[in-house]
């Protein structure tokens, strides 16, 4: 006689209502971030060649408008990235009263009170001649970024991001020391309450080159591999961790999300007491339009295939330029 399967695991997929119920991951607006880039010297919004429906904005009322749009779709959280039209040895443009966050800072901050989640990413390569996440010093004619040097500029650009009314300071240099610099810098100017979300954990990744041609932050000479990790490393990633968790990380950061799931579930995995943020970042964005704008995969099923993996390998928070897309797809329902 044939034995009959006691357990049918396949009793629980027998339709979309009996799937629905059981989907252990489940995606909701409250997850997302959206990243915005902010131009200095323009005056309507302006296309990414390298990342197809992403637009540089003006500090006026377009993205006033695009922010709105968004915010009343349920995206509530954005981080934003300065475009300035001044750049120096010493990332002046960054920290000014009136650089182009700060403008931006404040006019969101008029606009929208405390109904949206405003964060900086902190950071020199877009303000910095020379592209590099840190202070450039030389021994004799060969360069070196200066760690300590640099952990001055990012306590002093945090600072003026938070009294420009930034909620969340996000440093993304990965320079040893500076979280806590930062931590320091804002605790004794009586910002205790800003948070800090960390890009712990940010890889040499070769999926950044379509923002750097939207933040023109590409660096000048070198490359960014004596401060951002190797992509061969997964258990330095917790050491890396460890020390911003010492530090007064808020938040802690994997980047980029779709190429490193496993370092997401391993942090999570170690560290469930801190929330982790994951960033889609721009080349994993810009490989799915490529793919998309040629006919050979549906946008909206894999864009929720690979939303969904990230938040299933452990990200608490999203990092995305799909974030207005996924708001308008998570209303007509997922295709799962
Ligand atoms: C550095 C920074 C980068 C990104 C976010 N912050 C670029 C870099 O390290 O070169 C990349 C984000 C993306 O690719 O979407 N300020």
């Amino acid at each position: 006689m044939v034995g009959y399967p006691k357990i049918r695991p396949r009793r629980l997929r027998q339709n979309k209502i009996v799937r629905d119920s059981v989907a252990e991951t489940r995606l909701t607006p409250e997850d997302l971030v959206l990243p915005v880039f902010v131009k200095e010297g323009i005056s309507s919004p302006e296309e990414i060649s390298s990342m197809p429906d992403v637009l540089r904005y003006p500090v006026n009322d377009s993205l006033i408008k695009f922010i709105d749009d968004n915010y009343n779709k349920g995206v509530k959280k954005v981080i934003l990235f300065g475009v300035p039209s001044s750049k120096d040895n010493l990332a002046s443009s960054a920290f000014q009263k009136d650089g182009v966050i700060q403008k931006s800072l404040k006019l969101l901050r008029e606009t929208f009170g405390n109904k949206v989640l405003l964060i900086a990413d902190e950071c020199t390569d877009e303000y910095t001649s020379h592209g590099h996440c840190g202070i450039v010093n030389y021994r004799g004619d060969q360069y070196y970024i200066d760690n300590d040097e640099s952990l001055k500029v990012h306590a002093k650009i945090a600072l003026s991001q938070a009294e420009a009314g930034a909620d969340v300071v996000a440093p993304s240099s990965m320079m040893d020391g500076v979280v806590g610099a930062i931590r320091d810098e804002l605790d004794q100017n009586g910002y205790t309450d800003t948070l800090i979300m960390a890009y712990s954990v940010k890889y040499a990744s070769v999926f950044y080159s379509p923002f750097r041609e939207a933040a023109s932050s590409a660096p000048a000479f070198g490359d960014r591999k004596t401060y951002q990790m190797d992509p061969r490393n997964a258990n330095e990633a917790l050491k890396e961790v460890q020390l911003d968790v010492e530090e007064g990380a808020d938040i802690l950061m994997v980047k980029p999300a779709h190429t490193y799931l496993d370092i997401i579930r391993l942090v999570k995995s170690n560290f469930p007491q801190y929330p982790l943020a994951a960033y889609h970042v721009s080349g994993e964005y810009s490989m799915i339009k490529a793919a998309v704008n040629n006919g050979w995969i549906n946008e909206k099923a894999a864009v929720l295939e690979i939303t969904h993996a990230i938040k299933r390998a452990g990200a608490n928070l999203i990092l995305t330029y799909y974030a207005p897309m996924l708001v308008q797809w998570m209303t007509e329902g997922v295709p799962f």
